[in-house]
């Protein structure tokens, strides 16, 4: 049966998010409702607010989040009623050319639930990235619930989702960070926080944090950096040659999304080093590079797109580590709120001191 429930709506571009009750339909074929008890807030969130990107509102925000699976539709098998899962915006379809060369990491055409959500007036509501977690109930294609151990804390779990799932996957999968490697990640919020310490875990020698706030780099630091640069006052690319015996670092990942900071990047890698972009540009930012540069240095330019994760593959077995003590994924939980502090998280994104405010229900 169709259920009323409370979330946060997004009613029209730039407006503050508010809290209303909307109506969950039960999952159809291929479906799962869930009970969320943890969802972050994301950049993300905050840009489709502020409109442009998807402008059909009102919509449902929130996509970082962990869960009890409450029922599931006809044909699901890969979760079930009670399971702890953690969501992911991006089910892969199955079906493209990278899902069928078995690299669904790539795979572009998503296969998220269509969605029935509505507000009580029957006015449809599309959930920014497929989901609609901040809310106390969602509807999800069974593909975008991936079991974990339910040892693990909601709000902790939840984060893997996104921002910090991004920021390991672009060191461990994207940049391939390995065991004695020198690394440097430019911009250390929640992403380039969560590069470090995917670097620490791959056993990276060298971590080198750059940022222009000295907080987050002392943040960074406590996550496994083993060097700190502040760009505001130092150069940052002669500062990461100087750390790694005048060569550069073996991957560089830019967590800013900026085309100052990935031009640093691409000069503080070594010869065939590895650079990784997982900070979002705006579609007007352009990169200007002398191509014999690009020619002459070699290696490797890549981006890496929700950490090129496989959710199967990855939230299990990082769960596992954290539960084990050997990730530190609760350093990212700056601060829990309710449903209706949502607008002030977006408030303090950008403080200095906030990683991640996550909602728990
Ligand atoms: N040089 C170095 N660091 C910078 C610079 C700069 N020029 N400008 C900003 N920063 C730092 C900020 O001080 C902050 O620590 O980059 C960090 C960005 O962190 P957050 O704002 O917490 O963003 P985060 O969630 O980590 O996301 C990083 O990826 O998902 C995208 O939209 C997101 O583009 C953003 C990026
Ligand atoms: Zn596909
Ligand atoms: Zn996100």
């Amino acid at each position: 049966m169709a259920q009323q429930v409370k979330a946060v709506i997004a009613r029209a571009k730039g407006a503050p998010v508010e809290v209303a009750t909307i109506v969950v339909p039960d999952p159809g074929p291929g479906e799962a409702v869930v009970r969320i008890q943890a969802c972050g807030v994301c950049h993300t969130d905050l840009h489709y607010r502020e409109g442009g990107i998807n402008d059909e509102f009102p919509f449902l925000l929130g996509h970082e989040a962990a869960g009890i699976v409450e029922s599931v539709g006809e044909g699901v098998t890969e979760v079930g009623p009670g399971d702890f899962v953690i969501l992911n915006w991006r089910a892969v379809c199955g079906q493209c050319r990278a899902c069928k060369r078995g690299r669904p990491q790539y795979c572009f055409a998503t296969h998220n639930a269509e969605q029935k959500m509505t507000l009580l007036d029957g006015t449809e509501l599309s959930p920014a990235l497929g989901i609609g977690a901040f809310a106390e109930k969602t509807l999800v294609a069974a593909g975008q619930c991936t079991k974990v151990d339910p040892a693990a804390e909601p709000a902790v779990a939840g984060l893997l989702g996104c921002g910090v799932m991004a920021g390991l996957g672009a060191a461990i999968n994207t940049g391939g960070v390995g065991r004695g490697d020198s690394v440097a990640v430019i911009g250390c919020g929640g992403v380039g926080g969560a590069a470090v310490l995917g670097s620490r875990l791959a056993g990276a020698a060298k971590i080198i944090a750059v940022d222009i706030d000295d907080r987050k780099l002392a943040g960074a630091q406590k996550l496994g950096a083993t060097h700190i640069v502040n760009s505001r006052t130092t150069d940052p690319v002669e500062a990461i040659r100087a750390l790694t015996d005048g060569n550069g670092a073996d991957v560089v990942v830019e967590a800013v999304g900026r085309p100052e900071t990935y031009t640093q990047a691409f000069y503080a890698r070594d010869l065939a080093g590895t650079v990784v972009l997982v900070g979002v540009p705006t579609p007007e930012m352009k990169l200007e590079l002398p191509l014999l540069d690009v020619f002459g240095r070699g290696g490797a330019l890549k981006s890496s797109w929700y950490g090129d994760c496989l959710p199967s593959r990855d939230f299990p077995m990082l769960i596992d580590l954290y539960l084990q003590g050997r990730l530190d994924l609760g350093a990212f939980v700056t601060e829990t709120i309710a449903l209706d502090g949502v607008e002030q998280a977006f408030a303090r994104m950008h403080e200095g001191d906030v990683l991640r405010s996550v909602v728990v229900l």
